[in-house]
This record gives structure tokens, C-alpha cells and sequence, in this order.
């Protein structure tokens, strides 16, 4: 049980701590993902997608590695390229190698990675016009008219869209089909069911670097605000849930504890946890149906020869 007590001792007035604050106070508990990315997140982040076990990242560049001519044919140049999240945009690289590319937009909250990303793509590709779009994907992105004679197509890898729950998905994909317009086109990266043993491995590696991203979360709040969570006794607790189709990752309390927050006092009872974030799995139907319901056509579906992962190429209808 959590009981908070609302003795305020000074004015609230940071958005950051408030949104934390509203976050554990819901039920279930929760930690927006968007805490897991300080600078420390996001070094863990590009860990993780190196660790054995997060077979992911290796298996997406190899299929678009794999389809650079067949991509190619399907999107005719001169294109203008949207990507949502690019962070460093390490993956964007075979894109731009592959296609007719005239103008790359990253979007991304980060300025800094943004930046970092503009700067060697720029020196890399000193042919293509590089115009970062610091924004949250999250709401709607403005990003004006295309480029004359150049057609828009968007990218989406690294399977975040299972980041979201599917009803936002549905939205999220929604407004890219309208932003994109009739006939343009979208790259989405899309992790598929499979064993779960194999999924709950790729999110429990054996280094623990996805449980210390967990926690960082904890230590980000800390940072930035007034609570001081005793990190060392949060425990990072992450399954699949076959029913829902998802990663579930979890911060589990394994000694109860006060933790004061923007004027409030929060009791996590001992195995009291925080849900932290969802993968949620799809099959290329399911994912089809969203994309459909969202505006698209499935134009084709490359997989790994596993099947464990589908790079996905749909069609905005209208
Ligand atoms: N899009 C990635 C995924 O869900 C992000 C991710 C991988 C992640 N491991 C994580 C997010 C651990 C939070 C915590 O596969």
C-alpha cells in the first residue's frame, strides 16, 4: 500500500518533480521511460543494444543491411528522410548509404545527440541536406511542407514503437500517415513474438546493464529533484507477459522506505513496485492491422531468417 501525506513545506512549482510525483501517485505505479535518459541513461542505452543477449539491434541492421537494393527500387529518390528518435542515429547510416536521400530530419528530444548525429553524417554524407527537428515524438511534430520534388518517407527502427501501449501506437502511426500523405512511405522497425525465454533474456542480460538503465531512472529522479531514493534497495524486475504481448520492466522495493517528493511523502511498502516500461511483441499481421486501422497499406515485410525481427515498409493511403 501507498499512503502519501500532502504536508507541503514549500511551493510546487517544477514540472519534472510534479510529473514524477503524479506518476507515483497512479496505479499502478509509474516512472515515465522518459527518466531513463539522462546523459548516464543514454550511454547505458547504447550498452544495452551491444549486449549479447539484446538481439534487437544487431538483427535490424543486418535485415536492412541485407535489403538495400530491394529499399531501394521500392522508394525512388530524391527523398527527404524523417526519422523519429534518432538519438545518435547510428542506424540511419545503410539508409543513407541505400537510397537517393536529398534532406535527412532527425527528430529527437536531445539537442546534443542531435547534434553530434548532424555533425558526422554531415562530414559522411556532404551531399545531403542535414535539418535537425529537436522534438518530442510523442506529440505531434511539425514539420511543414516537403522539400519540392522530393518525396517524404519516414523512419522508425529499434522497435520503439512497442514502446508504446497499441491504442498510442495507433495514434503515433496515425499522424505519421498524415504527415506523410498520400503515397508516402514509412520504414518501421518491429520486434516479433517469439520464444519467451529468448525475450526475457534480451531484457535480464547476464552484465546487468538493462537493470542498472532501470534504476537509473531512480537515480535520475533523485537528481533532479528532492526525493532521495535508496537506489541499492530497488530491485530491476522485468518478463514477458504472453497474455498482453509485452516486456514488462519493473523496479520492485525490497525494503520499505519514505521517500519525500515535491512537498509529499510517498511509503513504498517492502515489494511494493514501479512499472517502469512496456516492449510490447508483435506478429507482422498484428502490427498490419495497427498500420492499417492507422491509414497504411503493408507494402512488404522483411524478416531475419529466425523470424525474430521485421523491418516493415507500409504505404500512407490518403
Ligand atoms: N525499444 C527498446 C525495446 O523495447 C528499448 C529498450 C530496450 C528498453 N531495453 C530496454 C527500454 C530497457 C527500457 C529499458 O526493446
Amino acid at each position: 500500500m501507498t499512503t502519501s501525506s500532502t504536508t507541503k513545506t514549500r511551493p510546487v512549482n517544477d514540472s519534472f518533480a510534479l510529473e514524477v510525483l503524479e506518476g507515483l501517485n497512479g496505479t499502478p505505479r509509474t516512472i515515465s521511460p522518459a527518466f531513463f535518459y539522462d546523459a548516464k541513461g543514454s550511454v547505458l542505452f547504447d550498452e544495452i543494444t551491444r549486449q549479447p543477449e539484446y538481439y534487437q539491434a544487431r538483427t535490424e541492421r543486418g535485415i536492412l543491411d541485407s535489403i538495400r537494393s530491394d529499399l531501394a527500387a521500392h522508394l525512388q529518390g530524391p527523398i527527404e528522410l524523417v526519422e523519429f528518435g534518432a538519438g545518435s542515429a547510428e542506424k540511419t547510416e545503410t539508409l543513407l548509404e541505400a537510397l537517393d536521400v536529398a534532406t535527412y530530419r532527425p527528430v529527437d528530444v536531445s539537442a546534443s545527440a542531435l547534434e553530434g548525429a548532424a555533425r558526422r553524417l554531415g562530414s559522411r554524407f556532404p551531399g545531403i541536406a542535414i535539418d535537425t527537428v529537436v522534438q518530442d515524438y510523442h506529440n505531434p511534430v511539425e514539420l511543414g511542407p516537403v522539400p519540392k520534388g522530393q518525396s517524404r518517407v519516414a523512419f522508425f527502427p529499434g522497435s520503439t514503437v512497442g514502446n508504446f501501449h497499441p491504442s498510442e501506437a495507433a495514434k503515433f502511426l496515425g499522424r505519421v500517415a498524415r504527415m506523410l500523405g498520400k503515397g508516402g512511405a514509412l520504414v518501421l522497425g518491429v520486434d516479433l513474438v517469439k520464444d519467451p525465454d529468448v525475450l526475457h533474456a534480451a531484457y535480464n542480460d547476464a552484465a546487468g546493464v538493462t537493470a542498472e538503465f532501470n534504476l537509473n531512472a531512480l537515480r535520475h529522479v533523485n537528481a533532479r529533484t528532492d526525493a532521495g531514493f535508496d537506489v541499492n534497495t530497488w530491485k530491476h524486475y522485468s518478463f514477458f507477459n504472453p497474455m498482453a504481448s509485452r516486456i514488462e520492466m519493473h523496479l520492485v522495493c525490497t525494503e520499505a522506505q519514505d521517500v519525500r517528493l515535491a512537498g509529499q511523502t510517498l511509503h513504498f511498502d517492502r515489494f511494493d513496485s514501479i512499472w517502469t516500461e512496456s516492449s510490447y511483441k508483435y506478429t507482422p499481421q498484428t502490427m498490419g492491422e495497427l498500420a492499417r486501422a492507422a491509414g497504411f497499406t503493408v507494402e512488404t515485410v522483411w524478416m531475419d531468417e529466425r523470424k525474430w525481427f521485421g523491418v516493415m515498409l507500409l504505404r500512407a493511403i490518403a
